[in-house]
């Protein structure tokens, strides 16, 4: 790997939220455009939301090239960028914005990332039966994404049903094929099942019981802190494939590299980069 050099040509890359202290994309990015040759690197802004409208222009008059955006600002930066794309406008979410001839224009890498770490950990999605656990931000990302890869069955369990039954009309009006179901009281076999909620970040905790775990094949759980959450750890009692979010975390991340570059991601490179990060935490 080359030496990182910084002179009056280096390129600003960045990272808005509040908190971002404890992101790990900062090292990632940078690490990744070293690796590939690229004079740049990736700095963390804390704002406060009322610092939106400053920070852009901020980043206008610095030429910053491209950032992304963290809670809680992922839906607040919309009215900001000129152009956001169709997935974007979808999930009313933003997690990477790249510099235009006309301004900023907004992506969601989430969903992609999600799928891009499963099929390269191996799990099968086209044609098969979903349960998704969640409602909210990422769960929506992912649905959205499992959609493009021709799912043939989608379940959403939520806590709020509302919830749970907005994101089916969401996905029903993108794909009257797949079938979907909201909270069920009976179950079927399902090929994966996605904890997509906060639940097992205590370590404690499993947002499901013992007896629907029983009823799938494969199990990935977004969390990445704990590496492994105790639906993971039922999991893997059970011999039941499964993961955590380390992947998605990853491709999202690579996603917004490609976006932003145009080149390949050292997908590697930012691999061990993620892992020593949170062994370090
Ligand atoms: P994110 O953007 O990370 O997805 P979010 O949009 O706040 O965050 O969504 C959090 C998800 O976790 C929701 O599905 C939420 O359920 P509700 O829609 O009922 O709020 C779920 N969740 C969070 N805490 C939970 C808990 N203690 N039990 C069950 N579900 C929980």
């Amino acid at each position: 790997m080359t030496r990182l050099t910084v002179n009056g040509s280096t390129k600003l890359y960045g990272i808005i939220g509040n908190p971002v202290k404890h992101s790990f994309s900062p090292a990632m990015q940078t690490q990744a455009f070293q690796a590939m040759d690229i004079n740049a690197v990736y700095l963390p802004f804390f704002i406060q939301e009322s610092e939106l409208p400053g920070i852009l222009n901020a980043f206008q008059i610095t030429r910053l090239q491209g950032f992304n955006v963290t809670v809680p600002f992922k839906e607040k930066i919309i009215p900001y960028l000129s152009e956001i794309s169709r997935e974007a406008e979808l999930l009313q979410s933003v997690n990477t914005v790249i510099r235009t001839a006309t301004g900023w224009k907004g992506y969601s890498t989430d969903g992609i990332g999600f799928v891009k770490a499963a099929t390269n950990a191996g799990f099968q999605i086209s044609d098969k039966n979903i349960l998704l656990i969640g409602a909210g931000g990422s769960a929506k990302a992912i649905a959205l994404s499992l959609v493009k890869h021709h799912i043939s069955s989608l379940t959403i369990i939520n806590r709020t049903l509302s919830k749970a039954e907005s994101l089916a009309g969401i996905i029903a009006s993108e794909n009257s094929d797949i079938e979907i179901t909201v909270n069920p009281s009976v179950h079927k076999k399902y090929d994966l099942l996605i904890n997509s909620t906060s639940v097992g970040m205590d370590g404690k905790k499993c947002p499901v019981d013992d007896v629907m775990i029983n009823y799938c094949r494969a199990v990935i759980d977004i969390i990445y802190n704990p590496s492994q959450t105790p639906l993971l750890q039922k999991a893997v009692q059970k011999g039941i494939p499964c993961d955590n979010g380390i992947g998605m975390l990853l491709y999202q991340g690579t996603e917004s590299f490609e976006i932003w570059t145009g080149k390949k991601a050292p997908v590697n490179v930012m691999k061990d980069c993620l892992e020593k990060s949170l062994n370090s935490v």
